[in-house]
């Protein structure tokens, strides 16, 4: 046993994941790939070189189970191609929240299916490709483990992304709040929180390799309440003032916020920690609040409204993206209406906006009233061309002002170099190399697509 796990450490073997869903999916790709190095597997870009294929999958709308299956008869037949040109057969592995909830269906249906694992046990995914190997069949594994798969990932080799100056540390995991239309408690379990010190560490080791900005990621990230090591629990502000005081770390974001976690501290620390970014990701869904009651978020609109306001009395240059989803069971037009109007009243640099989709097992998935597709279309039709109109004002409104910018690698044309805003636009420049890794004010002169262009103004200190 121990020669064989020597002689799979000296062999290489080709790894290629495929990631769908939310941000904490990518860091978890990112901590399955670390998991398998010491095997010998390194990632490749093409899915056809590969030995092993992850499909890291998600849960969260329509047809997500569907969409798996057809995945996997794709990656059957570049499989098949493979064993037809005398290589091994590819192994392939089904992660995520969609493995989580249809574990068992999926092997049913495809039982070419190597491994199936959910998202709280992948520190156990050597031990599952041995018995993968060992047994010729399926192995499946979707507990919810009482260790936690943080205590036994290897230390992470490479953060992914940007040449490595930005990454994504999961701090907190899991939802304990069960909204009505959510599949995310079902496939994330329990909230958790990390400890400190193991967060600490994490980032220590990121910042060591060079990365200048992290995103702290959880279902619920401002719920976060992690062991401070000293018999207390720390909170989300408290947290990034620990992180802020790493040398060589500049920027701290952290997503999904859930408007009931906003506390004081936090709203402090937007106005305290100059590494606070001041752009917040905070779902709403809706802005009505017979639906907000129905969906069980646990607030009002005008709650929402307040939070919002004192954030911005913290933070008066605060930008906020957020969440809707229109026609959620018992959605009346008037309901409607009132969430087309807190957009107007809040004010949307960014948003993601979706149908209602029914999801099994969810509660709202089995009320009465559910909204035609036709009327869900219309609605989001109109919410989408007022967000748009917000989106293009906001960036329209970058002309002229000059924002510090953190310059992640080489723009597409010779000369140009590219780095990202607070507000999370790319922004282009003309300038060299040496800026890579470097947080430089930027005039922004135009708007560009989806970017924006602007000019070095060196000789002014970065905010
Ligand atoms: N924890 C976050 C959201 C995580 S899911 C929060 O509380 O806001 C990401 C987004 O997907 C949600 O904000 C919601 O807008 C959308 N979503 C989740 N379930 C959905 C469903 N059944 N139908 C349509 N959109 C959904
Ligand atoms: Fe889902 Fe609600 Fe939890 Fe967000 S807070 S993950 S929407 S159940
Ligand atoms: Fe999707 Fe699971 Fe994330 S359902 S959104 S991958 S938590």
């Amino acid at each position: 046993m121990h020669e064989a796990t020597l002689e799979s450490g000296t062999e290489t073997r080709k790894l290629h994941v495929i990631t769908w869903g939310c941000q904490m999916n990518v860091y978890d790709s990112a901590r399955m790939t670390d998991v398998l190095r010491p095997l010998g597997y390194s990632p490749v870009d093409e899915v056809e070189d590969a030995d092993m294929v992850i499909l890291n999958t998600c849960h969260i709308r329509e047809r997500a189970a569907e969409k798996v299956f057809s995945e996997l008869g794709r990656l059957r037949k570049i499989s098949d191609a493979r064993t037809a040109l005398g290589h091994d057969r590819t192994v392939i592995a089904v992660a995520g929240c969609v493995a989580q909830a249809e574990g068992e269906e999926i092997l049913a249906r495809a039982p070419y299916v190597d491994i199936v694992l959910g998202p709280q046990t992948y520190h156990r995914l050597p031990e599952m490709v041995a018995r993968a190997a060992r047994a010729g069949g399926s192995v499946i594994d979707t507990d919810f483990p009482a260790e936690t798969k943080f205590d036994f990932l290897p230390d992470a080799a490479a953060p992914q992304t940007d040449g490595n100056l930005t990454a994504f540390l999961t701090i907190q995991e899991g939802c304990d709040k069960f909204c009505s239309f959510c599949v995310v408690p079902y496939t994330r379990g329990a909230e958790t929180s990390r400890p400190v010190v193991s967060v600490l560490a994490e980032a220590r080791r990121m910042v060591e390799s060079g990365v200048r900005e992290i995103t702290l990621l959880g279902q619920n990230v401002n719920a976060y309440h992690g062991d401070d090591g000293d018999g207390g629990s720390e909170t989300l502000a408290g947290l990034a003032a620990k992180l802020a005081a790493i040398p060589g770390l500049i920027r701290i974001r952290y997503m999904t916020s859930h408007p009931r976690d906003v506390d004081q501290s936090l709203i402090d620390a937007h106005r305290d920690n100059a590494a606070m970014m001041p752009f917040l990701h905070l779902p709403v869904q809706s802005g009505s609040d017979r639906i907000l009651k129905a969906m069980n978020r646990g607030h009002t609109a005008d709650e929402y409204r307040d939070v919002v306001r004192r954030l911005r009395e913290a933070r008066p240059d605060l930008a906020l993206s957020s969440d809707f989803i229109v026609g959620h069971p018992g959605e009346t037009e008037q309901d409607f209406e009132a969430t087309m109007q807190l957009i107007r009243d809040v004010g949307f640099a960014q948003a993601f906006s979706f149908k209602y989709s029914p999801r099994p097992g969810t509660p709202a998935a089995g009320q009465p009233f559910q909204v035609d597709e036709t009327v869900k279309d219309a609605r989001l039709h109109r919410l989408q061309a007022l967000l748009r109109e917000q989106q293009d004002a906001f960036n329209a409104d970058m002309v002229g002002r000059v924002m510090p910018v953190l310059f992640t690698g080489r723009g597409r044309k010779p000369g140009q170099m590219t780095g990202r805003s607070p507000y999370l636009q790319p922004v282009h420049v003309d300038g060299s190399d040496d800026l890579i890794g470097q947080t430089v004010p930027v005039l922004i002169t135009q708007r560009l697509t989806n970017s924006l262009g602007g000019t070095l103004q060196r000789e002014r200190a970065c905010a």
